[in-house]
């Protein structure tokens, strides 16, 4: 039995913490499809915020969760917008060429990647060549099937949100006139464009999006979606004047226009794909995405526009969008433009960048807004990790009640003796502790196959703080160690605190890598063991008696002393 547990499939143990995140080699054991997950791609005009991080996280989580429950290839792709109206003001605003701005905020953008560990396989810019390929070669197919022409736009243009909307989608406030939508500035422009025939394939889109209910998710924002197709009317213009935006990608025939930015960044997804080599291996490994994680702010692009395209060109469209809500600060959108942002690297910087993209996960509901507050930030980085996680690991491989250092042994018979004990003070029922540790896998991949990310890791919570109640009912550090009875229960005890962890750590890699990866190590889990599979099956020794338990036995790993200690202050 122990052999088999250990001989168990080992191709999908691809570490999941920092250590190994870089080396992307993932090549051998290969087959079919890969997971490509996307973030939107951020304009450069201002610097990273926690708004950014966030998306970021949830795709972060996405990939690391597809590869240690599949097994698969993750192609992970975000990076900068770094074209267009807005990009060109905020360099000039900086007296900075727009291509030395770019490559300054594009910086910052990995650095927060870096400090937080954030596992992407592919950082695009739009300034990069194999983009302007891509770009130049989708024109050209759109061209070609006839759904450019030119003509003279006109209409309220919005810098801010680099988008055209309609007067009935405009309203004056303090004396100018805003898109209601987003609530930034308009102006009126006119202009010689070249239009997207968009009502040549608006019904092809409507159909889409009315026959897969889960284009969208969740649910709420499909509901949003379908409310928007039905106001859509009318073409869309694809490129601007040079004369009036000159950073940007030309149009391939024609040097007095460049390419709308959105058409130009939407398309930075199939440029990761591998764009315009679609017989290539790269294009027919990843696209069509599994998954574009965006903000709510930019569900029309995704949803309307950015089928509207892959429709005409002839291209499938994306899996699924997922779409999330946005974080606040004292109620109102944390944003670049408002300037109420939270600066995540001075965040990361005094919790960790992993307790940070914890907390994110924990807090975010893609649902609904999420007030940002200090408080939240503590409790969640303090209690879950600290005080339920850490307290748990600690005490009970303490040399105090594990002086051999060994992964202690299950004696069947005393595990209801540990589980009967019911507090009469408190009330509380005795502990189900092994029923809970079983059901956690199917439970943490229900979770996180609908994005639920906050429901896994509360449910792994759940388990520790289970754990941790065992030894703090039955007073295990009260147990003479010297008597026969007493050290069996202890062993028991501990035996279920280790295994319980032993799953919860494999099960936590996605979400805090460095620390799952600590704690399997302290536990003397090996590389190979930390699969999915792994946590499916947990060793009690109870309810199969004929099943020995790999684990037991076992010399724990290094003592390395505290693990996750306490954050006291945040420094903002
Ligand atoms: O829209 N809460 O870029 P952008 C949560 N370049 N997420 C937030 C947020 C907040 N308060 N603020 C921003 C663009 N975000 C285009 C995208 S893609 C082809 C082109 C996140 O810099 C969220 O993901 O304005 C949102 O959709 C995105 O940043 C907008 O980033
Ligand atoms: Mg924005």
């Amino acid at each position: 039995m122990r052999g088999n547990f250990l001989n168990w499939v080992t191709v999908f143990s691809r570490l999941n913490c920092k250590c190994r995140s870089n080396s992307h080699a993932f090549t051998t054991s290969l087959r079919g499809k890969s997971y490509y997950v996307t973030t939107p791609i951020f304009y450069v005009n201002s610097q990273p915020h926690l708004g950014h991080l966030y998306t970021a996280t949830l795709a972060d989580v996405a990939g690391r969760w597809q590869r240690l429950k599949n097994g698969k290839e993750v192609v992970f792709a975000t990076g900068t917008d770094e074209h267009g109206q807005k990009i060109q003001e905020a360099a000039a605003e900086e007296e900075m060429e727009p291509k030395s701005f770019c490559d300054k905020v594009s910086g910052r953008y990995k650095d927060l990647y870096e400090l937080c560990n954030i596992d992407y396989t592919d950082f695009i810019r739009t300034t990069d060549t194999r983009h302007k390929e891509a770009v130049h070669a989708f024109w050209k197919i759109l061209e070609d099937k006839g759904y450019i022409y030119k003509g003279s736009y006109e209409g309220w243009y919005s810098t801010q949100d680099e988008n055209f909307v309609t007067e009935l989608q405009t309203k004056i406030s303090a004396g100018h006139r805003i898109s209601i939508e987003s609530g930034h500035k308009v102006e009126w422009v006119k202009e010689n464009n070249y239009v997207f025939r968009l009502s040549a394939v608006i019904d092809e889109v409507k159909t889409w999006a009315r026959q897969n209910p889960s284009c969208v998710y969740p649910a709420k924002f499909h509901r949003v979606l379908l409310e928007n197709l039905d106001a859509m009317t009318g073409d869309i213009s694809i490129s601007r004047e040079s004369s009036r935006v000159s950073w940007g990608i030309e149009t391939p025939s024609d040097s007095t226009q460049t390419v709308y930015v959105w058409l130009d960044a939407l398309i930075n997804y199939l440029t990761v794909a591998g764009f315009p080599d679609v017989n290539g291996e790269r294009f027919q490994t990843t696209w069509p995405a599994n998954c574009h994680i965006i903000g709510h702010d930019i569900l029309k692009f995704h949803a309307i526009y950015w089928p509207a395209f892959l429709i005409a060109a002839g291209l499938d469209l994306p899996k699924q969008i997922v779409v999330h809500s946005h974080w606040l600060m004292n109620r109102r959108k944390m944003s670049k433009s408002l300037g109420n942002v939270i600066n995540p690297f001075n965040v990361a910087n005094s919790v960790s960048g992993e307790r940070l993209k914890y907390f994110l996960i924990k807090q975010g509901v893609l649902e609904h807004d999420c007030d940002f507050t200090h408080h939240l930030l503590l409790q969640s980085v303090n209690g879950d990790l600290c005080n339920s996680l850490g307290n748990c690991l600690h005490r009970a491989v303490a040399p105090k009640l594990n002086p051999d250092q060994i992964y202690t042994n299950f004696y069947k018979d005393c595990y209801p003796k540990l589980i009967s004990f019911s507090d009469k003070a408190s009330g509380e029922k005795p502990s189900g502790l092994i029923n809970l540790v079983q059901k956690l896998p199917d439970d943490v991949n229900k979770f996180c196959e609908d994005f639920h990310f906050y429901k896994a890791a509360e449910a792994i919570m759940e388990c520790v703080r289970e754990s941790n109640l065992l030894i703090h009912r039955n007073k295990t550090w009260r147990l003479d160690l010297h008597n026969a009875r007493d050290k069996k229960l202890n062993d028991t005890a501990l035996h279920c605190v280790y295994e319980t962890l032993r799953v919860c750590g494999i099960l936590l890699q996605p979400f805090v890598p460095c620390i799952a990866n600590d704690m399997l190590d302290r536990l003397n889990v090996q590389h190979h063991e930390r699969t999915f599979l792994h946590a499916t099956k947990s060793f009690y020794g109870y309810g199969n008696s004929a099943e020995a338990c790999p684990m037991t036995g076992r010399k724990l790993g290094k003592n390395r002393g505290v693990l996750i200690k306490k954050v006291s202050k945040i420094k903002f």
